[in-house]
């Protein structure tokens, strides 16, 4: 596919963008004139309360052929085909793992991005606006004179096969697998496809994504901001039938208009899509001996109402030298708490090499205990420690959060996809204490 699309770069970044078609149609020094030029209309977008500090302040103005305002009344969407859901009331704290998803057959009904969404598990409530949801997207066809909008919060979307065009009010992305893009609360977009598509979304209520500090690490490292891309104004001018389905309290509502939403000719502010490509991550590493936490693959971070602790962080687990010495090289032995969602966009999990493939998907709950399966531990003990590429062609991840969550029945039973066996894999780890083995003197 030709990607003859431009960007913006940075992050947290006041942009300003203008469609070539119309120079000059971004007011100057002020943000809503008497008469903005072209005869746009100006409309602000805000994505904090009016009143945050400076630094966490997220709003953008758009100047546009006609506000978003002009459409009719919403009406639910009724027998939707999507799982979308809030009801998320399977609880238990046993390891669960899920085969890859199906992706429904073209041949046997279109199933665009919004109708292929399907809840899988969460937490909280959007309404007061604290907790998460995570949901797949399983499709086969592009949203046809269709745009769809969050009122309840943020999606990271995750894709895993297919790429998607993405249109925004803002312009076009094109996301690929190994790329995440994030498309934040009230901003409407449709998704293009180009085949069979799935992947993974990580919804946020509480707040917007950020980069996470980097303390000593310092200036530079994990997902440097210079990196993250952010679409140029693009619009279209087609007076067509039209639906804008929103999504209001983890419900599907539809409205009818007579025109193409991407109407934006010009735009500027920090509230913005963006997208990135994980391939950039520059990960930093234990190089002496031991683990750091997983925390230093933190890709995003969405903060909670508690200090230091986040409602979600989205992590990567990317391909990287693994040099520690005298160390049990492979994840250890946990119990975390918070609740640890893994999917795995490409390749084989170091950990799981068997039996978690892409596409599919794992939740460790609050303290919920998990690590190495049986033959990954007997193998990484016994090993040679060379300095060694792991995960080479792979791009596993995980949606860490705080909050505990519950399962929806579409996940448990109606998918058909929950892996029964999987606590079986830790079964076979066999007891190798004996009081009388003398410990070696420190390795260190
Ligand atoms: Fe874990």
């Amino acid at each position: 596919m030709k990607d003859d699309l431009k960007y913006l770069t940075g992050f947290d970044c006041e942009f300003s963008s203008e469609d070539e078609r119309c120079p000059g149609a971004l007011p100057v020094g002020q943000n809503s004139p008497q008469n903005c030029p072209y005869g746009l209309y100006a409309e602000q977008l805000s994505g904090t309360a009016f009143t945050a500090p400076r630094s966490q302040n997220k709003r953008s103005w758009l100047y546009r052929i006609r506000p978003s305002v002009v459409h009719k009344s919403f009406v639910p969407v009724v027998d939707a085909a999507s799982r979308l859901i809030y009801e998320w009331d399977q609880t238990t704290p046993n390891q669960l793992r899920w085969k890859p998803f199906d992706v429904p057959s073209r041949q046997a009904a279109e199933v665009d991005f919004v109708d292929g969404l399907h809840t899988i598990c969460g937490a909280g409530d959007c309404r007061t606006r604290q907790g998460i949801a995570i949901h797949t997207y399983l499709c086969n066809a592009s949203m046809r004179d269709k745009a769809f909008y969050n009122a309840d919060g943020d999606f990271l979307v995750v894709p895993q096969l297919g790429p998607l065009m993405i249109t925004t009010e803002f312009g076009k992305i094109r996301c690929e697998p190994n790329e995440i893009c994030v498309v934040q609360q009230g901003m409407r977009f449709n998704v293009t496809v180009f085949g069979p598509s799935r992947g993974y979304i990580l919804e946020v209520f509480d707040d917007h994504f950020r980069l996470p500090d980097l303390g000593p690490i310092g200036a530079n490292g994990l997902a440097n901001p210079r990196d993250f891309q952010t679409p140029v104004a693009h619009y279209e001018d087609r007076d067509t039938d039209y639906k804008i389905v929103c999504k209001y309290h983890g419900k599907l509502f539809v409205a009818e208009q007579d025109h193409n939403p991407f109407d934006v000719v010009a735009w500027h502010g920090n509230y913005v899509p963006y997208k990135y490509d994980l391939a950039r991550f520059m990960t930093i590493n234990s190089v002496s001996f031991d683990h750091c936490d997983p925390s230093i693959f933190t890709v995003l971070t969405c903060p909670s109402r508690k200090p230091g602790t986040a409602a979600a962080d989205f992590v990567i687990f990317p391909p990287r030298w693994s040099v520690q010495e005298h160390t049990f090289r492979p994840p250890y032995y946990h119990r975390n708490c918070m609740s640890e969602f893994m999917g795995l966009i490409k390749g084989r999990y170091e950990a799981k090499e068997e039996s978690f493939h892409p596409g599919g998907a794992s939740l460790h709950s609050i303290m919920t205990p998990h690590g190495p399966d049986a033959r990954c531990f007997e193998a990484a003990s016994n090993s040679e420690l060379k300095p060694e590429r792991v995960a080479d062609g792979t791009q596993a991840f995980m949606f860490e959060t705080s909050y505990s969550m519950a399962v929806t029945e579409w996940a448990m039973k109606l998918s058909n996809k929950l892996d029964n066996d999987y606590n079986k894999c830790w079964e076979g780890l066999k007891k190798h204490f004996n009081p009388n083995a003398k410990p070696e003197t420190s390795l260190i």
